[in-house]
Order: C-alpha cells, then sequence, then structure tokens
C-alpha cells in the first residue's frame, strides 16, 4: 500500500482556497496504494540567483519532499491569464542551481479551478510549458477546467455529484500515467 508518493502543489496561499478544496477532494478519488501529501510553498524566499550556493531550509525541504515524489499534482488557480506568482517562485526554487533541477522525470499532472467560465484553462496552458522546459512528462488528455461554483463540493468537502465522474476518469487517467513514468 502506499506504493505511490504524490506531491501536491496547491497555487493558492488563500485560507479558503477552492483550489485547496478540490486538491483535497479530488486525492479521495484515488486507490489505496497511492498517497498524497500538499507540499508548503508560503514559507519559500522570492528566488534569487544569488542564494543558489546557499539555498534557504525551506526550499530544501521542497526539493526533498519533490525527490522523494513519484508524481506531482499541480492544482492551480488563474491569476491574470496565468499561474500566480507563487507557484512559479516555487517551480523556479527547486529548479536550481543549474543542474539540479527537481522536477526532470517526474510524471505531472495539471487540474484547476477558478471562478471565471475558462476554469484556468490559459494558467494550464501557461504552467504546462513551464513543465516542458523542466523536462516533466505531464498528462496532456483529459483537460480539466472547472468553474468554481455551487454544488462543486458537498458538505463534506467531497467532489459533488455532477462532477464526480468527470474527475474520476480523470484520476484513473493520471494514475495510469504516473505509473507509467514512475522512476
Ligand atoms: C490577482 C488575481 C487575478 C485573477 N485573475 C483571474 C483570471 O485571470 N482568470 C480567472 O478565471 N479568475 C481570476 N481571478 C479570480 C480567481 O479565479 C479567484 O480569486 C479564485 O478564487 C482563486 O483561486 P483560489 O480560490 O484557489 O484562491 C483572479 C484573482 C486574483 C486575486
Amino acid at each position: 500500500m502506499n506504493k505511490y508518493k504524490i506531491a501536491v502543489v496547491v497555487g493558492s496561499l488563500r485560507k479558503d482556497s477552492y483550489n485547496r478544496k478540490l486538491a483535497n477532494a479530488i486525492v479521495k478519488l484515488a486507490p489505496p496504494e497511492f498517497s498524497f501529501q500538499q507540499v508548503q510553498i508560503s514559507d519559500l524566499p522570492l528566488y534569487n540567483q544569488d542564494d543558489d550556493v546557499n539555498q534557504a531550509e525551506s526550499v530544501k525541504r521542497l526539493k526533498n519532499e519533490i525527490k522523494s515524489a513519484q508524481g506531482i499534482l499541480f492544482v492551480t488557480p488563474e491569476y491574470n491569464r496565468s499561474i500566480p506568482g507563487v507557484l512559479k517562485n516555487a517551480i523556479d526554487n527547486a529548479s536550481r542551481p543549474y543542474g539540479q533541477n527537481v522536477w526532470a522525470g517526474k510524471p505531472a499532472g495539471v487540474i484547476g479551478t477558478s471562478i471565471g467560465v475558462i476554469g484556468t484553462a490559459m494558467a494550464q496552458q501557461h504552467l504546462r510549458n513551464v513543465l516542458a522546459f523542466l523536462d516533466m512528462p505531464t498528462l496532456g488528455q483529459p483537460e480539466i477546467f472547472i468553474q468554481a461554483k455551487d454544488g462543486l463540493f458537498d458538505d463534506a468537502g467531497n467532489i459533488g455529484a455532477d462532477s464526480k465522474q468527470f474527475l474520476q476518469n480523470w484520476m484513473g487517467k493520471y494514475i495510469a500515467w504516473v505509473k507509467k513514468h514512475a522512476a
């Protein structure tokens, strides 16, 4: 059991974040051989290349969490038609120093929810561009663009009935993707 450890990176620091709720709910649709751990990105320093020779403890912690994971799940809001700066900052911190990019080779999934009707489509597209450069095999289909509205979650914080089948199907594909690409 828990053969596959997945690091979950949520691109919002907001206390009542819909994306954190989505991250908490979707992992319940995975089989028991998968465990999911949200990584902390709120205490990372703003990336500064001068710090490459002496990375902060929080950066080392993040890098170790990513290294020890068999896959990564990004759950991100869309900010101004792109990814939030806090998410990019986390990605940049763990990609350096040059030659020590811990994201490389980790199978990734990208999902997100926003209050806008395009449901983070542009943010996800920008994120995919970054992940391609970082050499992460990223699940292409199905895509998940979710508008955050009433009924997305039930009272217990689970995925609501209308979206459950759709997200269950996505999780099945993500599980297969991680199994195929995990080292
Ligand atoms: C700085 C900022 C920019 C935003 N830009 C977008 C946007 O481009 N597209 C969109 O659909 N929603 C946008 N929103 C609204 C977000 O979808 C909404 O705040 C959402 O709740 C953020 O996700 P979270 O609940 O996980 O924090 C923006 C919100 C903020 C604070």
